[in-house]
């Protein structure tokens, strides 16, 4: 009885998990003819990286009246090492920018109805879901529940950092 008690747990609690990041977002291969519609060093502590951004037709199209895109959306982030001095440090351009190097990841968040009701409040970003991928589009596995929980607090933005560069 007992044995078949710490089975169910076992079961139970691997089951969760894997439910938890079953791959919903497909590599959108067409990403590039989506709207680039910011480039930008990252924010953050994240200082020797450099972000491309796309949004698809839908997205671009820009939030709806309730202030949240449209089910259909997806963002694309390429990102990018940053070119480094001899010292490790970000190389600055004569710009003050830093200069892009390799693409490292492509880090994609797509909104589909009814995706965010499997997670508990501290992981949910309303209907949007998060994966990570590597430049030549194979998923990488990586812990989606941190890209989860630093989006999530967003909720006057959709859940989005640069909410205010897909206003129309
Ligand atoms: C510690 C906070 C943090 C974590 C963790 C994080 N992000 Fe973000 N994300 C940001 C910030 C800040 C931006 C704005 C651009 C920038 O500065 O890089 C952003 C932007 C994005 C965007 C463009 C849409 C938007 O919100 O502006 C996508 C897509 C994205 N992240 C996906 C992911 C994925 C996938 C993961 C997990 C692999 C992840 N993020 C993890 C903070 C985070």
């Amino acid at each position: 009885m007992k044995r078949n008690l710490i089975a169910f747990c076992l079961f139970a609690g691997f089951s969760t998990l894997v439910v938890a990041d079953e791959p919903r977002i497909a590599f959108p291969q067409d990403y590039k003819s989506y709207k680039n519609y910011l480039s930008l060093d990252r924010t953050g502590d994240n200082t020797n990286q450099i972000i491309r951004l796309f949004a698809n037709e839908t997205a671009a199209a820009g939030p709806n009246k309730d202030g949240a895109l449209p089910n259909g959306s997806i963002l694309v982030g390429e990102i990018y090492k940053a070119k480094l001095s001899d010292k490790g440090e970000s190389v600055e351009s004569s710009l003050g920018r830093r200069v892009r190097g390799k693409l490292a990841a492509i880090a994609v968040m797509e909104k589909r109805q009814g995706w965010g009701s499997k997670f508990s409040e501290e992981f949910r970003n309303g209907d949007w879901d998060f994966a990570v991928f590597s430049p030549d589009g194979k998923r990488l596995n990586k812990d989606l529940n941190s890209c989860r929980g630093c989006h999530a607090p967003l909720t006057q933005s959709d859940h989005l950092f640069s909410y205010d560069h897909l206003q129309q």
